[in-house]
């Protein structure tokens, strides 16, 4: 078994393409249609080179190879983790069952659909992200934005691979779609909303990769867990390059929270408009709308489709293999938000299996609340009374349970009127986005940072903070 990458190739990959020459030819007369679409779907700022990460391999030692190279170069490839021979399937009626290493007939347009749900949100959000180097706050940043961006480019080519490899015709038209859907078209917009929603500018950004690619993150984990080997292996390496993903969101948020909070201790007010520093109220608003949107990513509060793909082992849950039961849940229950009859938030015994989105979204609300705390730290340490937090889950939601209701950040229900009356204390409005838009300024020059953020701690693979991380045209 090969994991290193042979770079001489067109398309490097540790999944040994040349011995498969129909696949080949596939994949190579989609790339040019993959090229094209980054040039024009792609960061628009020019640049001749940056300095970014590469996957090389999928070992335990040095994945990954730090260089500066032409964003246009860069060698998305082909990367699944290494294969366990003896690899069982640890839930559902198939549990104990060797994994699949081809598509079962049976499920072969429940797995395609994973497949391309998936697939399409990873260009959605290049598309979504494509201007904002016109206005990084600093070059560490905007190597970043790249990194983030060539990577979920790479994920396309990870789903577009599985497509090609094993699903025949079909999946080579999917793949064809994946390019031709944009976020936000009229006409053929991404399949999911939060993908089709603007990142106008670095606030946005931060707030995308904190709370929706977290989102990415879990649903990764729960293909990670597929009875479908290949997908499995694939989402287990995507993990991998999610991290910095994550880190990108938790970091640039808590450095803007922390030069929030000097501007407010050194100027004694709240009111850091004044500064150049963006209020806590605005940050607080952009956790409501990005958070609240994420939580529609999960689906309806119970799914019967979600139970199937359960018990079918296709999809499993969070840490499947670390659960003490039966992996079955044929005869459990569990507990789901509701509107109750009389109108109320409130909770309702369900079949386990059906339950399944709640219990990823639990998983997915406590690893948001830790960030939360991180930047509460920040505030504290600053000596500062003021917390950011996260909304209730029946706010601003137009999935689920809570789509046809409006409630206030604590969870109490209100009328549509008082909604329209209040919203604008609660969502950023088109007052704070123009503020927030009105400090995008770039700072595209080594070692500066814009005023509205704080500098990071350290830098990028060992490099300090004012490294040459971009080289602009
Ligand atoms: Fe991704
Ligand atoms: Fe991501």
């Amino acid at each position: 078994m090969t994991t290193a990458a042979d770079y001489s190739e067109k398309i490097p990959n540790n999944v040994d393409l040349r011995e498969d020459r129909r696949l080949q030819r596939a994949l190579e007369s989609w790339q040019p249609n993959f090229l094209s679409w980054w040039e024009s779907m792609g960061p628009t700022l020019p640049t001749r080179d940056v300095y970014l990460r590469t996957a090389v391999s999928v070992g335990r030692e040095g994945w990954a190879h730090f260089d500066h190279v032409a964003m246009k170069d860069y060698r998305w490839g082909i990367f699944l983790a290494e294969r366990d021979r003896d690899r069982r399937i640890a839930f559902g009626q198939h549990k104990g069952e060797p994994a699949w290493q081809r598509v079962p007939g049976e499920y072969r347009a429940e797995l395609l659909r994973l497949i391309v749900v998936q697939g399409d949100t990873e260009p959605a959000s290049v598309e979504q992200q494509r201007n904002l180097g016109a206005t990084a706050p600093s070059l560490y940043d905007l190597r970043n934005l790249f990194q983030v961006n060539v990577e979920e480019g790479r994920h396309l080519w990870a789903m577009v691979y599985l497509l090609h490899a094993y699903f025949g015709r079909e999946g080579r038209e999917e793949a064809e779609e994946l390019l031709h859907r944009n976020s936000g078209s009229e006409d053929a917009p991404r399949i999911l909303g939060a993908f089709n929603e603007e990142t106008p500018d670095w606030l946005s950004f931060f707030m995308f990769t904190y709370f929706t690619d977290r989102d990415g993150k879990y649903q990764l984990g729960t293909l990670k867990e597929s009875g479908f080997d290949p997908l499995s292996r694939t989402c287990e390496f995507m993990l991998k390059e999610e991290s910095h993903h994550m880190f990108v969101g938790t970091t640039g948020i808590d450095r803007v929270v922390e030069r929030t909070a000097q501007l407010m201790t050194e100027h004694d007010t709240d009111d850091v408009i004044a500064h150049r520093g963006i209020p806590l109220e605005i940050i607080q608003k952009y956790i409501n709308f990005h958070y609240s949107v994420s939580l529609d990513l999960f689906g309806s509060e119970t799914s019967t489709n979600v139970a199937n793909y359960f018990a079918a082992g296709l999809k499993g849950r969070w840490n499947e293999e670390r659960r003490r039961d039966d992996h079955q849940l044929t005869n459990e229950s569990t507990m789901v938000d509701v509107i109750t009859e009389d109108g109320e938030i409130g909770r309702a015994e369900v079949a386990a299996l059906v339950g399944l989105n709640t219990d990823l979204r639990g998983h997915y609300i406590a690893d948001c609340q830790i960030g939360i705390n991180r930047w509460n730290k920040s505030l504290e340490s600053a000596g500062l009374t003021q917390r950011l937090r996260l909304p209730h889950v029946s706010f601003n939601r137009k999935v689920g349970a809570f789509k046809g209701i409006e409630a206030t950040p604590d969870g109490a229900l209100i009328s549509a009127d008082e909604w329209t009356q209040r919203k604008s204390a609660w969502l950023p409005t088109d007052v704070d986005k123009t503020y927030v838009r009105s400090l995008m300024r770039p700072v595209h020059e080594r070692g500066k940072i814009a005023a509205w953020i704080a500098p990071p701690r350290n830098g990028i693979n060992g490099k300090p903070f004012d490294y040459e991380y971009v080289h602009l045209t």
